[in-house]
């Protein structure tokens, strides 16, 4: 008899983490390594967030909280969805959990049976299939590739629909991607979702914040209220606070479902991290001005690094409109040779070549189940990613039919 779990034959290791690691072995090995790989954004937490958790520890807050949150940080983010997003959600209809990533485990946990099937567009954000696989369900694959801007049409949807369907990711802006839909995108989704009962929307809104130039950020409950009963509206402080350690992240919902949620928690972590989330009601209720400085930021990179791209020799970068990603195509090539003679087939291929001639730490888009792609992410500074988009170009311009 086997000792370790079946399920562990559906799941994969997170491919962002391992390029994280080989990228630091490479660099402890004495390599000039520049990591493009993280999921994080490189500034630190605001210090008006950092001083309510000090304050937070010396008043003593820090014994267990209740299982779904402090009913402070419920009420602040019950008050975020009013303010940001015209949404109504209850104190008691909301649930923090340790990061984002438990909210959406738990709501698998909750809600998925054998056979269950989960819709994801693809190219997705690597955890996604994986917590669904470990929670019992099967995911769907839906391709949306750079002819749609990577974004799922209402046609590829519906006929990725069956009977069997009880969740419809949706992720924007997206990661891998950086794509996010217009208010007008969501609706011809939420659209055909109507004529879908059975069918739940979850969406992840992590980087909500991150959109730039003139986009306005929308969540499919807020587009099609009449969704908002079958719906699981996820966010958090990681990527808009600069708060990835902390792990707080929250959901608004359904009584019905957040009960479930709540009693899947209760039996695991039980409640989050009691200081972090005192920072995290400070994240959501003090002042939010530094995100349109960071937002500022972000963009600049962003123009940067799509302007180099695209002058590297057989790259295509599209412009996306948030998160801090970009996923430009390598299509053009797949078949050349590197100048030691080895054949690139792949997007796996051209990102470990890169690294190894150029010290250019990447994600291939296979990973993210579309390829052949690979994704930056520009949370780096700007002189760090002039210098490897300048090393992209040189290994792109070295490449030989
Ligand atoms: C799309 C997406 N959703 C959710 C998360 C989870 O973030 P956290 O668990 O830090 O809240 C991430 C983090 O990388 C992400 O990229």
């Amino acid at each position: 008899m086997a000792f370790l779990a079946d399920v562990l034959d559906r799941v994969k290791p997170s491919a962002t983490i391992a390029v994280t690691q080989k990228a630091r072995e490479l660099k402890a090995k004495g390599m000039d390594v520049i990591g493009l790989g993280a999921g994080e954004p490189d500034f630190d937490t605001p210090d008006n967030i950092k001083e309510a958790a000090v304050a937070a520890i010396a008043r003593g807050e820090t014994k267990y909280t209740p299982v779904a949150g402090i009913p402070q940080l419920r009420e602040a983010i019950s008050n975020k969805f009013k303010r940001e997003n015209g949404l109504d959600y209850k104190p008691e209809e909301t649930i923090v959990g340790t990061g984002g990533k438990q909210i959406l485990f738990n709501a698998f946990m909750a809600t998925l049976n054998p056979g269950d099937e989960v819709i994801i567009p693809a190219p997705y954000w690597v955890s996604y299939p994986e917590m669904v696989a470990i929670c019992g369900g099967t995911p769907v694959f839906v391709e949306a590739g750079l002819e749609t801007d990577f974004k799922l049409t209402a046609e590829a949807l519906e006929a990725a629909i069956t009977p069997k369907t009880k969740w419809f990711l949706f992720n924007s802006p997206s990661n891998p991607s950086g794509a996010a839909y217009s208010k007008e995108e969501i609706k011809a989704l939420t659209d055909v979702l109507l004529r879908h009962e059975q069918v739940w929307v979850l969406s992840d809104d992590i980087y909500e914040h991150l959109v730039y130039g003139d986009f306005t950020f929308h969540t499919p409950a807020q587009v099609e209220p009449r969704l908002k009963e079958r719906t699981l509206t996820m966010n958090g402080v990681s990527k808009a606070y600069s708060m990835t350690g902390w792990r707080i992240g929250y959901a608004g919902g359904p009584l019905h479902l957040i009960k479930a949620m709540d009693m899947i928690q209760g039996q695991q972590t039980s409640g989050a991290a009691s200081i972090s989330q005192w920072a995290a009601v400070e994240a959501l209720n003090g002042p939010q001005d530094f995100i349109a400085t960071n937002r500022e930021v972000f963009q600049g990179r962003r123009d940067l690094v799509v302007g180099m791209l695209n002058q590297a020799k057989g790259l295509e970068c599209p412009t996306p409109q948030g998160a801090f990603y970009v996923y430009p195509s390598c299509k053009g090539l797949i078949g050349k040779t590197t100048p030691e003679g080895k054949r690139i087939e792949s997007d796996e291929d051209f990102v470990s070549a890169l690294l190894e001639a150029e010290g250019v730490a990447v994600v291939h888009g296979s990973a993210f189940g579309l390829g052949p792609n690979f994704r930056i992410s520009y949370a780096t500074s700007e002189a760090l990613l002039e210098e490897a988009c300048s090393r992209i170009q040189r290994f792109c311009g070295s490449l030989r039919d």
